[in-house]
């Protein structure tokens, strides 16, 4: 995750999209043609040498030219390869950013900003794949120059060899045609040095990805013995920022803690602490008495579902959303999984119930449906720890009664961690813990936080007033 936070959409989709294109479509063409070009010239020249001494070594000062040349002409190239690889990437993560904020765009009406961005980016790729051409074509035509020169040169001194004399006839013959295949192959394999360049560029890009360093995902099978969480001294930052500092929890096995504070404070981070989808830079993490970072990926997640702040569904049918976690989950199970959810109904008023596809992200349904399929899921799931990350946006009161409800069946007999906007999930909590700047300033039940002067009797008088404008 740390590596799709500081490494842009655009770069990978262009590497893993164009860039493997280019490299699966010319790299055994190119590879091939420059090897089968190389081995041709040097077996035309020792015939030559074997032939006649002098032509041989007109043949080997022209090839030595001829590789001087050519190196310059891929030094030229690589150079601007790089500003059109570039330029390349930097269009597909305009292009795709731009499609993605379509409605933030149009509903600001900065479309002409936009648009000047993507414009500018294409401009840029232009201007690359022009400076790319305009390298390339003259320095394909010095060197096919050079070539023809060799070619020119044997033929000639082939032709006085024979008038002075010194050469004869069927010599002659056969050296003028030699020089044909040399410089044949010579062009064939000076062409594709260029793009052996660029092959190898995309390469270098192709496997910068494929060295990108994994968690550590082979951990050991473990079955915790509890599952009860414990955060020590935990202090992580994104980047440069601290946005943990110093956090300790504890969050007992079958108890529902919620994580309250003002927005920005770290309470999405710090589930996403536990859960390990990053790693702490100091302090620890266990579960059930063991360090999360000696848990295989696979036998961590086992013990958690999450409901995220912004849910992702995928561009499938309803059914497969929900059965995501367990994809040999019966319709049976699927639809009782919904039904707890609170989603039944909505997806039969769908016009193919359950078989109903999806937009990509989920496009088609509302927020709040959106989170009631994704608790549908975490049903699915049964895991015995559920993070729940409750959006703001759709706590209105019609869906309300509907996600609490969705709630309630998530987490019987579960442990509950639970990130929450609402006061009556709240007020619940066997623990409630306040986050502000990445520290926990307020530990303990509703009646204990209410009495004390601090952050959460503001949020909760806050709630009050808020709820109560709502209903007046
Ligand atoms: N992936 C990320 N990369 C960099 N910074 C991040 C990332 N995610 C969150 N942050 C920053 O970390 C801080 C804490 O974010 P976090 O999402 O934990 O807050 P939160 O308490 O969950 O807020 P909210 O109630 O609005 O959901 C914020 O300042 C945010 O800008
Ligand atoms: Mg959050």
């Amino acid at each position: 995750m740390g590596y799709f936070n500081d490494t842009s959409l655009g770069h990978i989709t262009s590497v893993t999209t164009n860039t493997m294109e280019q490299v699966g479509d010319i790299a055994t063409r190119a590879i091939m043609m420059v090897l089968q070009g190389s081995i041709t010239t040097v077996v035309v020249a020792l015939f030559m040498f074997a032939f006649d001494f002098r032509i041989g070594l007109i043949s080997l000062a022209g090839i030595t030219v001829f590789l001087l040349v050519n190196q310059w002409t891929n030094r030229s190239v690589a150079r601007v390869a790089n500003e059109k690889l570039s330029a390349d990437r930097d269009v597909v993560g305009v292009i795709l950013e731009y499609i993605q904020g379509i409605a933030e765009i149009r509903n600001y009406n900065v479309i002409g900003q936009n648009q000047s961005r993507v414009q500018k980016a294409i401009d840029r790729k232009k201007n690359a794949d022009i400076a790319a051409e305009l390298t390339a074509i003259p320095a394909v035509g010095v060197q096919n120059l050079i070539v023809k020169l060799i070619g020119v040169a044997i033929a000639g001194a082939s032709l006085w060899f024979y008038l002075n004399g010194t050469m004869e006839l069927v010599y002659t013959i056969t050296m003028l045609l030699c020089s044909f295949m040399i410089f044949e192959s010579l062009d064939l394999a000076g062409i594709y040095t260029a793009l052996l360049k660029i092959i190898g560029k995309g390469v270098d890009l192709a496997n910068e990805i494929l060295g990108i360093e994994q968690m550590d995902i082979d951990g050991e099978t473990i079955v915790p013995a509890n599952r009860d969480i414990h955060m020590e001294h935990v202090s992580f930052a994104y980047e440069n920022r601290k946005i943990i500092d110093d956090v300790t929890l504890d969050i007992k096995e079958n108890t529902t803690t919620a994580i309250v504070g003002p927005s920005g404070g770290g309470k999405t981070t710090i589930t996403s602490l536990i859960a390990r989808f990053w790693d702490v830079q100091e302090g620890k993490v266990t579960l059930g008495g063991r360090n999360v970072k000696d848990y295989s990926f696979d036998s961590l997640m086992e013990n958690f579902s999450f409901v995220f702040q912004r849910v992702y569904l995928f561009e499938d049918t309803i059914a497969n959303n929900i059965r995501f976690g367990r994809p040999e989950a019966s319709m049976e199970e699927v639809t009782e999984a919904a039904k707890r959810a609170a989603c039944h109904d909505f997806i039969m008023a769908l016009p193919n119930g359950y078989e109903t596809v999806i937009g990509e992200g989920g496009a088609t349904l509302s927020g709040g449906e959106k989170q009631r399929i994704a608790i549908a899921r975490a049903i699915m799931k049964d895991a015995p720890i559920i993070i729940l990350d409750e959006a703001t946006a759709n706590v209105d009161p019609e869906n309300e009664k509907e996600l609490t409800e969705a709630i309630e069946n998530l987490t019987k007999q579960k442990t509950i961690i639970m990130i929450a906007h609402r006061l009556k999930t709240v007020r619940n909590a066997e623990q409630i813990i306040v986050v502000d700047k990445g520290r926990i300033v307020q530990t303990g039940k509703h009646e204990e936080l209410i009495a004390q002067d601090g952050i959460y009797r503001n949020f909760i008088t806050g709630r009050k007033q808020a709820v109560s404008w709502k209903l007046s």
